[in-house]
């Protein structure tokens, strides 16, 4: 970093009291500078980030820092980067790791509740910010993040990989939104992916000694551990996950928005579904269904956790995707069965066309912080922010539901096809799980109006309390205007 640039950081730093708001930090680099990368939170996901810089050593990206608040993770972690004999610095406090001016920018895989905070802390702090899906864990954070890209110019990347799938999927989105296939009637997104039970732990569960929980609760309420693991298992519990919906789904929900081309949140929206087939320590549905009532044409997203039947091992599918999209149009429909593949049938059911490949979407992300040109992004903060609040609002609806037998929920949504049969195809999976609808009634949600210019529900304030909740000292998410 040159000293001129250490030196207005630092004087606006002291001026302020806060992050420093570094809109020039990359105007001063040029392209061939090394960009020094901070990975923060690789329980997991956090891996593939690490080996995504690492990959691109010889295109002058380095990893500087890596930062987890479980010191056992980031001593292994650090470890790694010492068998190769190279430098890199440990933070298990991410404030600390922020206050790193040669770090220019952040990769952050943490769990979702602090998905928005360490992205906007950072940002604040003047680094360019790629992060996981769901990029927030409610629907405000999420634009505030927008707000924040915008205001102190960052290069942002969301974590949906499969829009770096550009000759692949963008290519199949293009030619359905031509008309290829007449006009769109259905965009079905699915998350056929199998989730056991986490079991149930007898009461609280001890802390281990290498993890500061109270960083690790950040912005949510530090309360005690109900569940048996810490790491991984928070998808389940509302207070930091999003359910399958929010985690393996938010992918499939982003294709199905981006095949329909809308850029605003859906003006209705239900949902329905349970925990089900087992009794454990998680909160958020294996069985889900959501309807986004887009004008142009509903985007319906099924969940379930459970496989085809007690017995089996294998997932359900559906025209050939477990995990994936399909768009039926009015002359044929287009299956997304990957992260880098569509294909297109004709109403007779044969196939017409095939797109595949995809792109590096680590390396999309640096040559944006490079570019500096948002439009160089594969998957902008705003495009993530649209894809994981569609999952928030399905998830808000089905958390004010009530439980409701089956034929009372047919009623409801009788004379919609669609519905109707996402709705008995989820009962004959469940009855084929062991699981009898009518002695486990469905949680059903209520039908809400939403406001996509304010992004608010309308006249609904126990919807609205799930928009914007509040946030635990300090870690609270700052309002971006
Ligand atoms: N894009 C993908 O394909 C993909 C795949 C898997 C997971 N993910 C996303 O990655 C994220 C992480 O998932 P995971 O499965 O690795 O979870 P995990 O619980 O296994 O790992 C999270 C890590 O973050 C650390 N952490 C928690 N709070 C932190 C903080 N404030 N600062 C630094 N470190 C912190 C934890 O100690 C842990 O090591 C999730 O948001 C998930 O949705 C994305």
């Amino acid at each position: 970093m040159t000293n001129r640039r250490r030196f207005v950081q630092q004087s606006l730093a002291a001026s302020t009291g806060v992050f420093y708001i570094a809109k020039t930090s990359w105007a001063q680099k040029s392209p061939g500078d090394t960009i020094n990368v901070a990975v923060i939170g690789f329980g997991g996901r956090g891996g593939s980030h690490i080996s995504g810089y690492r990959g691109q050593s010889k295109d002058g990206v380095r990893v500087a820092a890596l930062c987890d608040v479980d010191q056992k993770v980031l001593s292994k972690g650090i470890a790694g980067f010492e068998k190769d004999k190279l430098q890199v610095t440990g933070y298990t406090d991410i404030r600390k790791l922020l206050e790193n001016k040669d770090i220019d920018a952040v990769s952050i895989a943490t769990p979702n509740h602090w998905h928005s905070l360490a992205s906007i802390w950072a940002m604040q702090a003047g680094k360019d910010v790629y992060v996981e899906k769901p990029v927030s864990h409610n629907v405000w954070e999420g634009r505030q993040m927008v707000k924040a890209a915008r205001r102190y110019g960052k290069m942002v990347q969301t974590g949906t990989q499969s829009r770096s799938s550009r000759e692949g999927i963008g290519a199949a989105a293009k030619w359905v939104q031509e008309g290829n296939l007449g006009k769109i009637l259905l965009s079905r997104g699915l998350c056929y992916k199998k989730r056991g039970s986490i079991g149930k732990a007898e009461g609280p569960q001890t802390i281990p000694d290498t993890i500061d929980y109270d960083l690790w609760c950040g912005p949510a309420p530090k309360t005690a551990l109900t569940r048996k693991r810490l790491h991984y298992d928070w998808h389940w519990t509302w207070a930091y996950g999003n359910g399958d919906l929010g985690n393996q789904g938010i992918h499939q929900m982003d294709i199905a928005r981006w095949f329909l081309g809308e850029m605003a949140l859906s003006p209705r929206v239900w949902s329905l579904g349970g925990r089900l087939g087992y009794e454990d320590d998680g909160e958020t549905a294996n069985t889900q269904i959501v309807y986004h009532d887009y004008e142009k044409a509903p985007l319906i997203f099924e969940v379930r956790g459970l496989p085809q039947s007690k017995e089996a091992k294998d997932m359900d599918k559906f025209k050939g995707a477990g995990v994936g999209v399909i768009v039926e149009c009015e002359r044929g429909h287009v299956v997304v069965p990957s992260y880098s593949n569509a294909i297109a049938y004709d109403r007779e059911g044969k196939q017409i066309k095939e797109w595949k490949g995809s792109e590096d979407h680590f390396k999309n992300f640096i040559l944006a912080c490079r570019s500096r040109r948002v439009e160089d992004l594969h998957a902008d903060i705003l495009e993530g922010h649209l894809s994981s609040a569609l999952c928030h609002t399905g998830n808000i609806s089905y958390r004010l539901g009530k439980q409701a037998q089956p034929d009372a929920i047919r009623e409801q949504i009788q004379g919609d096809r669609f519905a109707q049969d996402s709705f008995d195809r989820m009962g004959e999976h469940l009855a084929k799980n062991g699981v009898d609808i009518k002695q486990n009634p469905i949680t059903v949600g209520p039908p809400l109006k939403f406001d996509p210019e304010t992004e608010r529900f309308i006249d609904n304030d126990a919807a609205n309390a799930f928009v914007r909740p509040p946030y635990r000292e300090p870690y609270v998410v700052p309002e971006i205007s």
